[in-house]
């Protein structure tokens, strides 16, 4: 790997519940170094964001963790991580091909379908952002999804198999580049890159909250995270994660 410090020491692990629970839980004893790769052939229990499950196919998708120390970030600027992360997934992805987008906050699509999803966890005082622990789902080689009508796979976009670690890999190096943007202090440019390269910026489209439908167009992302919506009417309101869905 070409990289400095992100995958210097990975752990492969065959079956595991959850690559993010397996390093969460061991951090609290023991010392890893910062850019420790944890990855599994098959996750029994991965994780997805709003406590929903991540299902991967054993040997055939790509489930890893990170991890990483940003204690130069202030806990209140956590999204920045998040930008990287999504940048560096939709970097690796489009030098495959162009077409990967990032839908907010940080999931990765192709067209109108998720072929990636991220799900940090952080470990943080008031004050110093210590750990965070950077899960990544990735669907590599996988041909049928059983209940999920939106997903699809690298290789049903390009039509060819991929060797799953050599894509975590490339990963990899896009994460660190970008990791390092933002310990350098570039947040303007990696949420430049951020925007556009957003699912649906300035489309008129559907989403839910309250169990109300709305209608209107994402107009910004605030450092914060929340999403920035123009309604129909004209009105512009700031969501965060748990309040609105995409009805898309
Ligand atoms: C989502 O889109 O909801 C986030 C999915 C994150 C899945 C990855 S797979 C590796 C890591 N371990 C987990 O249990 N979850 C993350």
């Amino acid at each position: 790997m070409d990289t400095l410090f992100i995958g210097n020491h990975w752990i492969k692990l065959d079956e595991i519940s959850s690559t993010n629970d397996w390093l969460m839980s061991r951090i609290l004893n023991e010392q890893f170094l910062e850019g420790t790769v944890v990855v599994a052939s098959s996750q029994t229990n991965g994780k997805g964001q709003r406590g929903n499950k991540w299902f991967s196919q054993p040997y055939k998708s790509l489930t890893f963790s990170v991890l990483l120390k940003p204690s130069f970030l202030s806990p209140i600027h956590a999204f920045d991580l998040s930008i990287c992360v999504a940048l560096a997934l939709s970097d690796s992805l489009n030098k495959l091909r162009s077409g990967f987008k990032i839908k907010w906050p940080n999931d990765i699509y192709f067209q109108d379908k998720k072929i990636a999803g991220v799900l940090i966890e952080n470990q943080m005082s008031q004050f110093v952002y210590q750990n965070a622990v950077v899960g990544i789902g990735l669907n590599v080689n996988q041909l049928h999804f059983d209940d999920l009508s939106n997903a699809i796979s690298l290789q049903q976009i390009i039509g060819l198999e991929f060797p799953v670690e050599k894509v975590m890999e490339h990963i990899c190096e896009s994460l660190e580049a970008r990791y390092l943007m933002l310990r350098s202090g570039h947040f303007k440019d990696l949420k430049k890159a951020y925007m556009s390269n957003l699912y649906g910026l300035n489309q008129l489209q559907s989403f839910m909250v309250d169990n109300k439908k709305l209608n209107g167009k994402i107009i910004n992302v605030h450092r914060n995270g929340f999403l920035q919506i123009e309604l129909i009417d004209g009105k512009i309101c700031d969501y965060d994660i748990k309040e609105i869905k995409f009805l898309s």
